[in-house]
Order: structure tokens, then C-alpha cells, then sequence
């Protein structure tokens, strides 16, 4: 924002290109990824690790192409997310662009820093929906995950605003060791800030969250608890309050269908302009990311070995291949694939068929006894 609490880029009246012709699978959502730059420091965060080579960020001209391109290509969805979207100073001329496309507007945001009226803009421009993280019940706890003092309390006011201003609201809380102890309480303290849902989801062990697994880990104990205290909120909250209770991969014995499937229904813009697809598919051997600033979305979407790498399932291997669940969740999640077996085209050791099982099982039950293993805060 400038210093008068304005955009300090004049909004453009968007120019869709020509239609191309339609080809099948088509994109729904955009994961437009404007910054890594966070004030907060958690230690589950997906962002990767080398944050110094995410500098060179997109401008403001570059996004709304990119919204363009994408709304051509028959996105209906446009999450801005990051690290922390509050810090593009054009976030609510990005917005209004993708508002003015025809696009549903969800913003994933910690809240922080978010200046006074800003949000009250952020709706006038076209704002949608507000996903918003709290990171405990406890305001001490919260604000010893987020790295920052008050940020808490700040988020807590952020979430008044979007009552009054009527957004939707989603509280997104990541559960881990330190804090799944307090699902009941975390779905209270969603149901007391005015949330329409709140997302209970378990960690999932990319960039950060990887680098800190093992103290984040929950113990067997605590997931099998956390199963009845979501049954529990769900129970005392009914139809006032939606409860999505997301359990990690390393829990179930299932793989997940990774962003619905490889190049199938999502793609992920990072803040430099390299179109993936999936947040964490930078880190794949051989896979070489197009950016936005050398070729149409369209044809990076279409055509680039990346998108089409593991897209459908003729790529699958056995027991992928053969099984009746191959249509549903595509051999499960390529990036979690490669962190535990070195090879992103493997069955994902997720699922309880895939013979590297036995590892993700090994590293999914936290010792009760051990004590806190020292975590790096992002
Ligand atoms: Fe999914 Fe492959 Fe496991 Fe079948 S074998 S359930 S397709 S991951
Ligand atoms: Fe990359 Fe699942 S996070 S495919």
C-alpha cells in the first residue's frame, strides 16, 4: 500500500486475448503464489527452503497477464497466497483484475500486516473469500509458532473485519504435535471468531515442514485422538460451523490425489513466474519449470514436459497400474514420492501397497517419550 493507504498502481481494464481452442484437461484454479516473503516463521510452512532464489518477483503488469492467460485457459478459481500476499503493494489492483475476469477470489493470508481499511478495499475490489491461519487456541503458544509477538491477537481482529464486512471466512489451522492436543479448542476458537469452516489440517511434510518432521510428527495416540475430538466439534457445532478435518497422508494408509491429479485440474504460479504442477514440484530432478515470461500459460499448461511429465496414469508403475484405484488417486503425491524414495515416478510410500510402505511408516510415529527436537523456524 502507499503511504496514503492507496494502491500505488493504477488498475488496467483487463483485455482478454482470443480464445484458444479447447483442449482437454482444463485448469479450475490458479495458485498464484505473489511473494515468500512472510513476517511470520512457522515451522511447518511449505515454501521451500531456498527462499533467496524467489527475489526476482512477477510486477504487477506480468500478474495481470497471468490472470488473463489463466481465465483464457478456463480458470474459475484464483487463490493469491504466498508466504504473505498482504506484502504485494499491489495485492488489491490483482484482485480487482481477477474479480473483474469473472474469477472467485480467495485470499490465503496470516493476517499480518494488514493496515487498517484494507480489508474493507480488498472487498470492494472483489474479494470473495478470506482463508485465514491461526496457528493454536492459545494465544502464547500461537504466537511462539508465528515467531512474532501480538500476532495473535492481530489475527483475531482480522477476522472481526471480515465478519463485519461479511467475507467468508475460513480458519485454516495446521495440527501437529504441539498443538492437535487442542482441536476442540481451536474449532471453538473458529466458531467464536465467526467462521463459516475451519480447516483442521494435519501437516503435510514439504520445505520447512519436512526439514522440521520429526518434531512436528504427532504421536499415534495423538491422531487417534484427534479423529474423535473432530467427530466431537463436528457434534457440537452442526451446521453452524463446517469442519474439515484433514489427516496427513502418513496416518492413513492411502495416498492422497495430489492437487486432484498431475496437470489435471490446478496449476501454481511462484513468485518469479514459474508455472508448476504442484507447490512443491521445483524440487524434482529433471523437471524444468517454463516461466511466465517465456511462454503463454496456455502453452506451458498444454505442452511443456513438466505438465505432461506425470499427467494421466499410462506413466504408472505397478502396483499403481493394475489397480482399481488408479483413476482416483493417481499413484498419489510425486513430490512426497521423491523425498522418500529418490525416485518422483515410485507409488507414494503413502499408500499401504507401495513396498517402499514400510519407510513413511517408520517415520510416522513420533516417540512420546522423546523430547522436543530442536525446530528451525523458516
Ligand atoms: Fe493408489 Fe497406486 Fe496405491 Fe492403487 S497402488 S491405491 S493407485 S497409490
Ligand atoms: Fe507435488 Fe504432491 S506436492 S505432487
Amino acid at each position: 500500500w502507499g503511504t496514503d493507504g492507496h494502491s500505488v498502481v493504477a488498475p488496467v481494464v483487463p483485455e482478454l486475448p482470443p480464445a484458444a481452442a479447447p483442449r482437454a484437461p482444463t485448469p479450475l484454479g490458479l495458485l498464484a503464489e505473489l511473494t515468500y516473503r512472510c513476517p511470520l516463521h512457522c515451522t511447518y510452512c511449505a515454501n521451500p527452503i531456498n527462499l533467496a532464489g524467489y527475489r526476482d518477483e512477477l510486477d504487477t503488469r506480468a500478474w495481470y497477464r497471468v490472470l488473463d492467460e489463466a481465465r483464457a485457459l478456463g480458470v474459475l478459481q484464483v487463490h493469491f497466497s504466498g508466504g504473505e500476499p498482504l506484502l504485494r503493494r499491489d495485492l488489491i489492483d490483482l484482485v480487482r483484475h481477477a474479480h473483474r475476469l469473472g474469477m472467485y477470489v480467495n485470499l490465503v493470508t496470516s493476517g499480518i500486516p494488514l493496515a487498517a481499511g484494507a480489508l474493507a478495499g480488498l472487498a470492494a475490489a472483489g474479494l470473495d473469500h478470506l482463508q485465514l491461519s491461526i496457528q493454536d487456541a492459545r494465544p502464547t503458544e500461537a504466537d511462539a509458532v508465528a515467531g512474532i509477538p501480538a500476532a495473535h491477537a492481530r489475527k483475531l481482529a482480522v477476522a472481526e473485519q471480515a465478519r463485519l464486512l461479511g467475507l467468508a471466512l475460513t480458519a485454516n489451522a495446521v495440527l501437529h504435535r504441539g498443538n492437535v492436543g487442542r482441536l476442540v479448542d481451536i474449532a471453538a476458537l473458529a466458531a467464536a471468531m465467526g467462521a463459516d469452516r475451519v480447516e483442521l489440517a494435519h501437516t503435510q511434510y514439504y520445505g520447512w515442514a519436512l526439514r522440521n518432521r520429526a518434531a512436528l510428527m504427532p504421536t499415534a495416540e495423538q491422531v487417534a485422538t484427534a479423529r474423535s475430538d473432530a467427530a466431537l466439534a463436528r457434534q457440537r457445532y452442526g451446521d453452524q460451523l463446517e469442519i474439515v478435518h484433514v489427516l496427513a497422508d502418513y496416518h492413513t494408509g492411502t495416498a492422497k490425489p495430489c492437487m486432484d491429479g498431475w496437470g489435471t485440474r490446478q496449476l501454481v504460479v511462484a513468485p518469479t513466474g514459474d508455472v508448476l504442477p504442484c507447490l512443491a514440484a521445483a524440487q524434482l530432478p529433471g523437471l524444468v519449470p517454463v516461466s511466465v515470461r517465456d511462454q503463454p500459460l496456455h502453452d506451458i499448461w498444454y505442452d511443456s514436459p513438466a505438465f505432461n511429465r506425470f499427467r494421466g496414469t499410462d506413466w504408472l508403475p505397478e502396483p499403481c497400474q493394475s489397480c482399481a484405484l488408479r483413476e482416483v488417486d493417481f499413484g498419489g503425491c510425486r513430490c512426497q514420492a521423491y523425498q522418500l524414495t529418490g525416485d518422483p515416478g515410485a507409488t507414494d510410500p503413502a499408500c499401504h501397497l507401495s513396498p517402499h510402505h514400510d519407510r513413511l511408516v517408520a517415520l510416522s510415529t513420533a516417540d512420546p517419550a522423546a523430547v522436543a527436537v530442536p525446530r528451525r523456524m523458516r
